[in-house]
């Protein structure tokens, strides 16, 4: 008897469409997006227990390290709202310094976010959980358990610094909508350092970087049947000094292709596929892009080496100045 066929994998046609929109650009890109599914999501998790990758610790440290000071300033109780899911360490560490009387806990992934969410009320039997399943950067109403709450949104790992600057400001004056007049921002943001370092952060010796970064290539042939040599990409970390970013590419070594649905592209040696950016900030651009998306700084914490930022800004109403 002839085997069943497997069942086709669900793919999302948004994938597809980007796919083609971004390799018939003249510098081609794909939206970063694409890089997380279940294999990119696993390897990402990995990128964050890299010895190279200083982010997440620095940034989980400077939380552990300034508990009480963070509560003083941005107050205690009230609704902490995190953009995304949450992480296992950094939002308990929050919960237990802030002490707030409802979680709301906002994602684009329904199954992530009520996963997490239960993990976590088995730990905070007490928290009132009140998740909310939406992308974060399109406007959309906080539960009504939380009206009169004091309203603290919290948005760590410098997920901001994924954004170009514009979409930045934007995102962050979607926040503020969100949340609305007199709320607070917890945020964190990575700081420029020393090029070596901040490249081995996104191209570290065991290549889980790298590997992560190509799992995009391979998703394509699996999920859109490209046809594509994938050795014919290596992973690059380049900084780009202008723009004050890491950038993540995949770069080709030989002249090469990529067949998909009848249409071919191109790649000279030395071309590229541009897939991330990460941005950095000094102290003042950081405040500056707050600023700019409607967010005045009032508190700021760093590790010793001043690594990374974690900022707390207010939702000021607008008053009648010069
Ligand atoms: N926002 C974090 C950063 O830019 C995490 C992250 C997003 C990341 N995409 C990444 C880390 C790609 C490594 C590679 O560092």
């Amino acid at each position: 008897m002839p085997e069943a066929a497997a069942p086709a994998p669900t793919v999302d046609p948004a994938f597809r469409a980007d796919v083609k929109r971004g390799l018939a650009q003249p510098e081609p890109a794909v939206p970063a997006r694409w890089l997380y599914d279940t294999r990119g999501s696993e390897l990402f998790d990995a990128i964050t227990r890299l010895d190279e990758y200083y982010p997440t610790r620095t940034e989980t440290a400077i939380m552990r390290d300034n508990a009480a000071a963070i509560a003083a300033a941005a107050g205690k109780g009230g609704a902490l709202i995190e953009f995304g899911a949450g992480s296992v360490t950094k939002t308990p560490l929050m919960l237990d310094a802030l002490e707030p009387d409802h979680y709301v806990p906002i994602d684009i992934s329904g199954d992530y976010l009520r996963a997490s969410a239960a993990e976590l009320q088995q730990d905070h039997p007490d928290l009132a959980i009140d998740p909310i399943e939406a992308d974060f950067t399109k406007p959309f109403d906080l539960p009504d358990e939380i009206a009169g709450l004091e309203r603290i949104g919290f948005f760590p790992g410098s997920t901001i610094g994924n954004f170009v600057p514009r979409s930045a400001a934007d995102l962050l004056r979607t926040f503020r909508d969100i949340l609305r007049d007199g709320s607070k921002l917890l945020i964190g943001m990575d700081r420029i350092k020393d090029l070596d370092r901040l490249r081995a952060a996104y191209d570290d010796r065991d290549g889980v970087t790298a590997a992560f970064n190509k799992n995009l290539l391979t998703r394509m042939q699996r999920e859109l049947g490209a046809e594509l040599d994938p050795d014919a990409f290596v992973h690059e970390a380049r900084w780009n000094e202008m723009l004050g970013r890491i950038e993540m590419h995949l770069v080709a070594v030989r002249d090469t292709a990529i067949a998909l649905d009848g249409e071919r592209f191109a790649f000279a040696r030395g071309d590229s596929i541009h897939t991330e950016n990460s941005h950095k900030y000094g102290p003042r651009g950081a405040r500056c892009l707050l600023l700019a998306g409607g967010w005045t700084p009032t508190h700021e914490w760093t590790d010793p080496a001043g690594d990374f930022a974690f900022i707390l800004a207010e939702a000021q109403p607008n008053r009648f100045a010069p």
